[in-house]
């Protein structure tokens, strides 16, 4: 059986790349890409989907009364796909209680920062202003909360003294681009195990 995964993006889509090339080349088995949705209509994440064969759409949050609106219109098309995994890679928004109770347990996030510091925006340079001598990134299961949901893989990186908010990023992105393809395969295989905050790996 293969599992059907959707992604939702904002931008550049680095990560959702990193997951394309791990199916592609057999690290992640058995799991396919069915569709990406964009809330941003010129996300480079939509072209690197059409480029490996996959669906792309961009649903416009303006075009909708509310967030609930908005989000069932994205509902339907996950459904349209029988979507099993809701992948989020650089979606800048906060999922409403409507999708997340639908996935429960099936949404999985990337976060650029060592979960519970520094959620939300620029984690970065909130590591950076805090001072932290280490910073990293949390793969982590979504709940109705930002960013607190059960924490699936983390890594460190180290914080230099002449780091910026971009070197620190790249450094971090390097990290998410192992975790998140790691965590996708430990999904797939059915090897992750939440009970309450906690999740097992077996
Ligand atoms: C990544 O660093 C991701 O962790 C972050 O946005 C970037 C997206 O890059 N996500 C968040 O900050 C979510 N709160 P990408 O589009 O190249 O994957």
């Amino acid at each position: 059986m293969t599992l059907n995964i959707a992604v939702l993006v904002s931008g550049r889509g680095s990560n959702l790349q990193s997951i394309i090339d791990n199916i592609e080349n057999g690290y992640i088995k058995d799991a396919a890409i069915r569709v990406v949705v964009s809330d941003k209509e010129d996300a480079y994440a939509l072209e690197r989907a059409r480029n490996h064969g996959i669906n792309a759409e961009f649903v416009d949050p303006s075009a909708f009364s509310d967030k609930d609106q908005y989000e069932s219109r994205i509902l339907e098309i996950l459904d349209g796909y029988d979507v099993e995994l809701l992948l989020l890679a650089g979606y800048m928004r906060l999922l409403g209680g409507g999708i997340v109770r639908h996935f429960k347990n099936r949404i999985i996030n990337i976060h650029p920062a060592l979960l519970p510091s520094f959620k939300g925006l620029h984690a970065q340079k909130q590591a950076l202003e805090h001072g932290v001598k280490v910073a990293g990134c949390t793969v982590h299961f979504v709940d109705e909360d930002m960013d607190s949901g059960p924490i699936i893989l983390q890594k460190c990186v180290p914080v230099l003294d002449d780091d910026t908010e971009d070197s620190l990023a790249e450094r971090i992105l390097r990290e998410e681009h192992r975790i998140y393809p790691e965590a996708v395969k430990l999904y797939a295989e059915g090897r992750l195990d939440i009970k309450g905050r906690i999740v097992s790996i077996s």
